[in-house]
């Protein structure tokens, strides 16, 4: 696998028809992570984490990522973000707006077109009064905290004075603060009651239906199809399908074995978990990823990674779709 960031602007195709048509805002081609990892004296290997993750987000759209603790989620968030650790080794492709993100581009667009809700609380700058940190305009800092029953006087405090819920509160607050054109929130919504995160999903719709493109990344897959448009379900570090949400309304609409699985264990759905679990990085089988698994597994599975196909308006990655 290259070092290298980002590949060519290629792909993305920016609409000139008018503000009212979709265009694309991220493309994600392609996309591997490794990170390094350091033996004993020199010795040093690189352990591939995420090895073929593929998505689009168009404006006025969300696209929810779906998929369980450790398929690649947060990686994807921050390889978009370019806020990777030192020892990552990124190849593929991540397009903004038909051009290549390039770190320069990202240093100009990050917190300003490209907002970020991050999944912890510790991407807070800790020596900071969160109100500032947020951005220097003090109205518009306001307004946002009134939407999330944030007091004035929180933007007063440091990160440490936060309680769990009310720090998320200010994270999902900081993203819409400024005037984004992509939106990437990872796990806006744990830690808030039922009537908030339902309130902060209808802020991302609103969001989106005036033409931000918002990435959702979501273990709460019940609660983001009430608001997304499309759904992109990740395992192991791959992109298995990507659906209309609509498609989520019955298990036979879904291609893929696991997002069916994911379909049985939302709890109005029977949650019935299947059995098994994602293989751990570094020790992956050969040929479809989800064969160990998938109830459907055919002579093919097993030799070549599964190609993948668009049906039914959707993508899959699947030998046995339909
Ligand atoms: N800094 C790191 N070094 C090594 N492996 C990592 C690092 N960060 C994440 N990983 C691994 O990458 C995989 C995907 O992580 P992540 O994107 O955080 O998953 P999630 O879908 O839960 O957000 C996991 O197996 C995780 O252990
Ligand atoms: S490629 Fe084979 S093992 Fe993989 S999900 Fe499809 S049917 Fe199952
Ligand atoms: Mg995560």
């Amino acid at each position: 696998m290259s070092d290298v960031n980002i590949g060519p602007a290629v792909g993305a195709e920016v609409s000139s028809e008018g503000p009212g048509t979709p265009i694309e805002v991220l493309r994600v081609e392609g996309l591997e992570v490794a990170f390094s990892r350091y033996g004993k004296g020199w010795s040093r290997d690189r352990l591939k984490v995420i090895s073929n993750l593929n998505l689009t987000v168009r404006s006025g759209e969300i696209v929810a990522v779906a998929g369980s603790s450790g398929s690649g989620k947060s990686l994807l968030a921050h390889a978009v973000l370019g806020i990777l650790p030192r020892n990552a080794h990124t190849s593929g492709r991540i397009n903004f707006m038909g051009k290549a993100l390039t770190p320069a581009r990202l240093k100009k667009l990050r917190g300003t077109r490209i907002a970020f809700v991050p999944q912890s609380v510790e991407y807070l700058d800790p020596l900071m009064r969160v109100g500032r940190q947020i951005s220097p305009d003090r109205q518009a800092v306001l307004a946002a905290f009134e939407r999330y029953r944030l007091d004035p006087s929180v933007a007063e405090l440091y990160p440490h004075q936060l309680s769990g819920g009310m720090a998320r509160r200010v994270l999902v607050a900081s993203a819409v603060v400024g005037d984004p054109q992509l939106i990437v929130a990872d796990e806006p919504t744990p830690g808030m009651s039922k009537e908030l995160a339902d309130k902060a999903m209808k802020h991302f719709r609103d969001l989106a239906d005036a033409g931000v493109a918002v990435l959702l990344i979501t273990h709460d897959i019940d609660l983001a199809l009430g608001y997304a448009d499309r759904v992109a379900v990740f395992y192991a570090g791959t992109t298995v399908e990507t659906a209309p949400a609509d498609d989520f309304d019955a298990r036979e609409r879904l291609r893929h074995p696991w997002s069916q699985a994911l379909w049985q264990a939302i709890p109005a759905n029977g949650f019935q978990p299947t059995p098994g679990h994602q293989p751990y990085a570094g020790r992956l089988p050969q040929g479809c990823l989800y064969a160990p698994r998938c109830p459907r597994k055919g002579h093919d599975c097993g030799h070549h990674a599964p190609p993948t196909v668009t049906i039914r308006g959707g993508e899959v990655s699947c030998c046995y779709a339909s």
